[in-house]
């Protein structure tokens, strides 16, 4: 199993704020700004939409809550496909079509590739479902990709095409059946808490948070790439970094740090 986690770019509260920081990669304030096309919203305290992460299962340890707000919550991607397929089949047709989605890097470029990548929201390993007129796609195993911050910032790059009205509904659609109480799970992560998601198949998001006078909002995330999972379309390339591989793929390629070997992985505290 490959574990990769880093903390590229953090800051210790107290110290000097690096003027360009590279993106950081802990849940944590770390006074970046949300409105800024290359910020990655756990970086700060402002809330964050549905979304999975970029690995098999993301795992969370709570040191510290914050002293406001910060509340996570969890639902099921695979029931909200299951609800939007027999609800809204036209919706499923948008979120799985290809050439269309586009998903920003923001500012992790590797050299000779954009700063955006093709990729839909729904997606199947066994290619995309031939038809969506029955009650189940003709494709295989379902891997949701919903992480419409992304998907909106890629609107910045000009050759993008633009979001349509039906892909912005969708996404909507599928926003709205995440918050209802029949798929959502709600909870306040304490500390020694830890969350455990399969992001393929999960959607989490969290709540806007303050930290105060000895309440710091501090939290551990480690992804994991298990053995025991299972094969993943071929468009997860460019979000896995080049690694389709069981057991060693997802996860920030950092230069420099080069994870091939079973058993290697990068320090939670990695500089
Ligand atoms: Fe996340």
């Amino acid at each position: 199993m490959r574990r990769a986690a880093g903390g590229r770019g953090r800051r210790r509260r107290g110290a000097a704020l690096d003027p360009d920081p590279p993106p950081a990669s802990l849940p944590q304030d770390l006074g970046h700004d949300p409105a800024a096309p290359t910020t990655r919203l756990y970086a700060t305290a402002a809330a964050q939409p549905w979304h999975n992460d970029s690995a098999d299962l993301v795992s969370l340890l709570c040191l510290s809550p914050a002293a406001k707000g910060g509340a996570s919550r969890w639902s099921s991607s695979a029931a909200i496909y299951n609800s939007l397929l027999a609800s809204n089949p036209a919706a499923v047709a948008t979120l799985t079509a290809r050439g269309t989605w586009y998903y920003d890097r923001k500012g992790e470029v590797p050299a000779g590739k954009e700063g955006f990548f093709e990729m839909p929201i729904l997606n199947f390993v066994d290619g995309a479902p031939s038809s969506l007129a029955g009650a189940t796609p003709s494709g295989g195993r379902l891997a949701v990709n919903l992480s419409s911050n992304y998907y909106v910032s890629a609107q910045r790059f000009p050759e993008v095409p633009r979001l349509t009205d039906a892909q912005r509904s969708a996404v909507a659609s599928v926003e709205a059946l995440a918050d209802s109480p029949a798929f959502a799970l709600a909870h306040d992560l304490a500390p020694g808490d830890i969350q455990l998601l399969n992001n393929h198949v999960c959607l989490h998001t969290r709540s806007a948070f303050e930290d105060g006078e000895g309440a710091v909002r501090h939290l551990l995330r480690l992804w994991l790439a298990p053995e025991t999972e299972g094969p993943l379309p071929a468009v997860y390339e460019e979000l896995y970094g080049g690694s389709l591989a069981v057991g060693a793929r997802g996860g920030i390629r950092v230069d420099g740090v080069m994870l091939k070997e079973r058993d290697v992985h990068v320090s939670l505290e990695a500089a």
